[in-house]
């Protein structure tokens, strides 16, 4: 089933992370709808960046939005209660971090948070109809998870697609979502296959004006 408006989910893997708190502040104030939180561990991808220590200190400090944790960690089941612990509102996984994936994605929904599910750009995405009904939320990698500013590999395009005819035929609502590479000029394809929840990390905080990105980016939507 289509979920219903889009929304843009600023990465604050590329945020100043000294000034954390107020990047999140900033981009929230200039439109984001959602904020998108990079786990990485040095060993499903290799890179390192910040854990639910860092969630629970935004959430303490009054940061109340929509929090959507991206876990590249393996094993990966350990940490969905320190996320839902530190109010995570949707937890996504990569199939390839669990031995269960039918088990860890019940267990986030047991635990309160939307559950989500990651394709990297070599996953098949027919796995998707195994667990259709325990997914609020398909995330298409449109670069190899790891780092921030790589460029969108075209072939996410059809994946997307694929993902959005699977999605459509649910009982639940269930997001799409594009993340890697995401900027104002290609927005409108990746919505135009069917995303509806748009990653971007390096177009937004990497722009003088997160404003004016944010909004370039909502009139390129407006296209479609
Ligand atoms: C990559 C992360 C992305 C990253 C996207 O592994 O999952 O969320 O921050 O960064 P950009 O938008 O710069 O490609
Ligand atoms: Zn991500």
């Amino acid at each position: 089933m289509k979920a219903a408006e889009n929304w843009i989910a600023p990465s604050i893997l590329s945020a100043d992370f000294s000034r954390l708190g107020e990047e999140i502040h900033d981009v929230l104030d200039a439109g984001a709808d959602i904020i998108h939180f990079d786990v990485m561990d040095n060993h499903y991808v290799p890179n390192l960046t910040i854990g639910p220590l860092v969630l629970k200190s935004l959430r303490k400090a009054g940061i109340d939005c929509t929090m959507d944790v991206h876990l590249m960690v393996k094993p990966v089941d350990r940490l969905i209660g320190d996320f839902i612990d530190a109010d995570a509102d949707i937890i996504s996984v990569h199939p390839e971090a669990t031995e269960h994936l039918h088990r860890t994605l019940s267990v986030i929904r047991e635990g309160g948070a939307k559950a989500g599910l990651v394709f990297n750009p070599a996953t098949p995405v027919t796995l998707l109809a195994e667990v259709l009904e325990l997914v609020d939320l398909v995330l298409i990698m449109s670069v190899n998870p790891g780092f921030g500013g790589q460029a969108f590999i075209p072939s996410a395009l059809n994946k997307v697609a694929q993902a959005r005819k699977l999605i459509d035929t649910a009982d639940q609502p269930i997001r799409l979502e594009i993340d890697g590479g995401i900027k104002a000029d290609n927005i409108a394809e990746a919505a135009a296959a069917g995303a509806d929840t748009f990653v971007a990390g390096s177009a937004i905080f990497g722009s003088s004006d997160y404003a004016a990105t944010i909004a370039a980016m909502r009139s390129a939507l407006a296209s479609t």
